[in-house]
């Protein structure tokens, strides 16, 4: 099997190339594209030196079966079919095909199953709706109607340029506006991530709501809650409600018992301290904590997930070790 990285340089390319060094799909050195800035930079993987290529129109793409793409979503739109059109499947980090019809939107833990065999294009979750879902799948037996999702996202979420911002910013350097945030980020929070629409509800929130409702299948379920950028490097956190629309009593022990044996979950009881993103830095699994049931008609979690792993990177990797398996 033969991968490609589309934005190996970047936060989310550096994390595949990483974990393609112990993945099934690295029997050979995966093909390195960035911008054509970047072509002839060179990154280790396991004993090698590999070198950037350029994406342009002179990049060969014959022996590729899969690539990984991490360059954003007008470079998924112009380049993604045309990948496909040569016979290579590409999972795709960005937002460009998520809700596309026929395009499989997936996390494997949760609906691994719409993996599609053969060339094609797959697309990766927004980061916030992996995380949360990775929480929600278990005990969505259970029959949640409505959830009420706040999210505290790292800066990494914007790439390169989130971290060099806070970086900048911590370090004493001066606030740059749209570089890449509209406000200063050090000691500071904001409370929209995106462009609002004309419900004031942000481009983020909404890919949780359109993202959750087609990956389950569920075209009735309600997701709405404010995401907010926060003053930390890596990892988003989550505070989610969850209504059930009835009382029932047992609910949180079920509750406790799914998220326990849930795969790819870390369940922290109620006598643990809760998880908190600086520690889970590099984590794979998502953790869950603090799940509460005040009133009878509800359940509430905190769940945090290294965003640029579980979030990305290494739900694309699992995504394409899944495809390769079909193929
Ligand atoms: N960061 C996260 O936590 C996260 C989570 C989920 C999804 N995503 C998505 O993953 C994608 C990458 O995000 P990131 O955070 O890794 O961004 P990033 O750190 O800014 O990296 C962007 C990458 O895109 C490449 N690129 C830019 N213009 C290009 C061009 N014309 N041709 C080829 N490559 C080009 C860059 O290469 P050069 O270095 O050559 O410019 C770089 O490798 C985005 O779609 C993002 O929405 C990110």
């Amino acid at each position: 099997m033969s991968t490609a990285i589309v934005g190996v340089t970047g936060v989310v390319g550096q994390e595949m190339l990483s974990l393609l060094e112990d993945s099934p799909l690295g029997e050979e050195p995966p093909r390195l594209v960035a911008s054509p800035r970047s072509a002839g930079q060179q990154f280790r993987w396991r004993d090698e030196s590999l070198t950037v290529e350029a994406l342009d129109s002179d990049i060969d793409l014959s022996g590729i079966d899969v690539a990984l793409f991490a360059a954003g979503g007008s470079i998924s739109k112009e380049w993604a079919p045309r990948f496909v059109a040569e016979g290579v499947t590409v999972v795709d980090n960005s937002s460009a095909f998520r809700l596309a019809d026929g395009v499989p939107l997936v996390v494997p833990e949760v609906n691994g199953e719409v993996i599609p065999k053969g060339p094609a294009i797959i697309a990766n979750p927004n980061c916030s709706t992996i995380i949360l879902l990775m929480a929600l799948k278990p005990i969505w037996q259970l029959g949640p109607k409505r959830l009420i999702v706040d999210t505290y996202q790292a800066v990494s979420g914007a790439g390169i340029a989130g971290l060099e911002a806070l970086e900048r910013e911590a370090s004493g350097g001066e606030f740059r506006q749209g570089e890449p945030f509209p406000f200063p980020i050090h000691g500071n929070l904001f409370p929209a991530i995106g462009e609002a629409d004309e419900e004031g509800v942000t481009v983020e929130e909404r890919k949780m709501l359109d993202e959750c409702r087609k990956i389950l299948s569920s075209k009735d379920l309600i997701v709405q809650g404010t995401c907010v950028r926060v003053p930390v490097a890596r990892c988003h956190s989550l505070a989610a409600t969850l209504l059930f629309g009835d009382e029932d009593v047992n609910r949180l022990s079920m509750a406790a018992e799914a998220l326990k044996a849930a795969p790819g979950v870390v369940f922290h009881d109620g006598a643990e301290a809760p998880p908190t993103p600086g520690p889970l830095s590099g984590a794979h699994p998502v953790s869950v904590g603090r799940l509460r049931a005040p009133f009878a008609d509800s359940l509430q979690m905190w769940i945090v997930g290294d965003q640029v792993l579980k979030g990305a990177a290494l739900n694309t990797v699992q995504i394409a070790e899944s495809w390769s398996r079909l193929s």
